[in-house]
């Protein structure tokens, strides 16, 4: 089965127009690159001359200067990822979307004015907060809204687009670093505000998920999004029968328990489960070491004999761009936890490969030809892998009711490592300081080890199950090791029609409608 087959033809049962369930996931995930590229740009720009002699008074950055520039971006998007819920659980996935592109202007606006460190710091904070909101929004608006045939693919359009983010930020840098004038640094800051009025353009026109206007009670605008989505008419049958089993997915779900933050940690509905498997998920991808590369790899690679630093971020950049797309395809053919379990292995293995042998071969000419392939390897298997499955795997195992805070709670732990990684690297590998070198690799290359038992031991495979489904995925299977053997029973199908006419935007007709449908149900 092809790339195509399975990105167009999906079953027999699929109604619908699969183009626009595709463009609109991967319109959405153009999310991507303002994250990859927000992320990427600033070692860069702070390896450029007219930076250094700019922003510092010794005409270079100390370890520690660095170190906070570099996590002071993960410290911002740690907040904002934490606090997307008030946006998108209130006015929307939509409008938090929105919102997050006005903040993270606001940030490039205070970074492109600045010429001194204390606003440029600020600057990043607010890009920061902007970013972690949008980065904990659009996965959640692609599970919501894409259909289940092919949710794993669109999700992993998101991190391509952040891989894509992160190679169009070395590219500029390439084309500035070299005047001597404040466009160095102010024409690659900028250029964010292209990538934020893009995403700002196209979310005036595409819906909101219709599971937000479900949680809102509004069916009728569900209905409607629904329609737009899968390029349905409103009487469709298929229509009807997605829409009858998000809602009475959601009126059982709320049986079992409230939507406060503190629901995320409860026991009913497996949460608790869940929410560790998200939790540890997205620690893990960090704790591969991955932005170990993006944000120092600079400074590491010429230590083993390459001495063009662009050469090095192009190579690194392009190999994870490019191996990200087998992991868009691989994501439903393979499934989940096979995908996780490969990559995870050819993690280990590649990252041990570096480590022993930059450790027992200082500065050879072999020992760096090895660390420069396996490092490669390394990326591969991460971009194939770990890179776009942490995002999808977040997006779809949450119960509705809890869904855009658990999302939000787990990009908060991706960004957490991230901000811990950024901040104490520079440390470890400082000649001054630690002196690590190869060593780390030792670091991540133990902890690609612990992702294996994790992903054995707790990851449900999910490939091919409506949200709904995966709802009752975890009810029914109690161990993640036997999750693939599951068969839905779709036992919210066929059971009673939701009346097409239902006006519910005001507060007294959404009651009205639920409880009629509570009855009805
Ligand atoms: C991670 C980022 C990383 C990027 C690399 C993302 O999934 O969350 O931290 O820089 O992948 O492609």
């Amino acid at each position: 089965m092809g790339i195509l087959h399975v990105l167009f033809k999906a079953d027999d049962d699929v109604r619908g127009s699969k183009a626009r369930a595709i463009l609109i996931g991967m319109f959405v995930a153009f999310g991507g690159v303002l994250f990859g590229y927000d992320t990427g740009t600033i070692s860069g720009i702070m390896a450029m001359d007219y930076v250094k002699k700019t922003f510092t008074s010794t005409g270079s950055f100390t370890a520690s200067e660095t170190s906070l520039i570099t996590s002071i971006l993960s410290a911002g998007t740690f907040v904002g990822a934490i606090s997307a819920p008030l946006a998108s659980d209130t006015l929307g996935r939509r409008l938090g979307l929105f919102i997050s592109c006005i903040v993270f202007c606001i940030g490039v606006a205070l970074q492109t004015a600045s010429s001194s460190q204390p606003l440029l710091i600020v600057g990043r904070v607010i890009a920061g907060v902007g970013v972690g909101v949008l980065s904990s929004i659009v996965p959640l608006y692609q599970s919501e809204a894409a259909p289940k045939w092919i949710r794993g693919a669109v999700v992993s359009c998101y991190q391509w687009a952040i891989t894509i983010g992160l190679l169009l930020a070395a590219c500029v840098n390439e084309g500035t670093h070299k005047r001597n004038d404040s466009g160095s640094y102010r024409i690659p800051i900028a250029i964010q505000f292209l990538w934020a009025i893009i995403l700002m353009v196209g979310m005036v026109f595409l819906p909101d998920t219709p599971r937000f206007h479900v949680m809102k009670g509004n069916f009728q605008k569900a209905r409607t999004a629904l329609c737009k989505l899968r390029g349905l008419k409103p009487e469709d049958k298929f229509i009807e029968e997605e829409l009858e089993e998000i809602v009475a997915n959601y009126e059982y779900e709320k049986t079992l328990g409230s939507t406060k933050i503190t629901d995320c940690f409860k026991t009913a509905n497996h949460q608790l489960k869940r929410i560790s498997t998200g939790i540890v998920i997205q620690a893990l991808q960090q704790l591969t070491g991955i932005n170990f590369i993006f944000y120092y790899g600079t400074q590491f690679f010429k230590s083993s004999g390459i001495n063009n630093p662009f050469v090095i971020q192009l190579i690194t950049n392009i190999v994870n761009v490019v191996s990200t797309i087998p992991g868009i395809a691989l994501v439903e053919l393979a499934g989940r936890r096979r995908l996780l379990l490969w990559g995870a292995v050819g993690m280990c293995v590649s990252e041990f490969i570096v480590a022993i042998v930059g450790t027992a071969l200082p500065n050879s000419q072999a020992a760096n030809k090895t660390l420069i392939a396996f490092s490669c390897t390394f990326i591969a298997s991460f971009a194939a892998t770990w890179g776009p499955l942490a995002w999808v795997v977040v997006g779809e195992i949450f119960p509705l009711r809890v869904r855009a805070k658990s999302v939000a709670i787990c990009a908060g732990s991706n960004w957490l490592f991230n901000f811990v990684i950024a901040f104490i690297t520079p440390y470890l590998v400082d000649a001054d300081r630690a002196n690590l070198k190869s060593k780390v690799f030792f670091i991540w290359g133990g902890c690609t080890f612990l992702c294996i038992l994790f992903v054995y031991l707790f990851v449900y495979e999910t490939k091919g199950l409506t949200l709904e489904e995966i709802d009752e995925l975890y009810e029914t299977v109690s161990d993640a090791r036997k999750s693939r053997g599951f068969v839905p029973t779709n036992k919210f199908l066929h059971t009673s029609p939701i009346p097409i006419e239902k006006e519910t935007s005001n507060d007294n007709n959404t009651e009205k409608a639920t409880v009629d449908f509570v009855e009805k149900v």
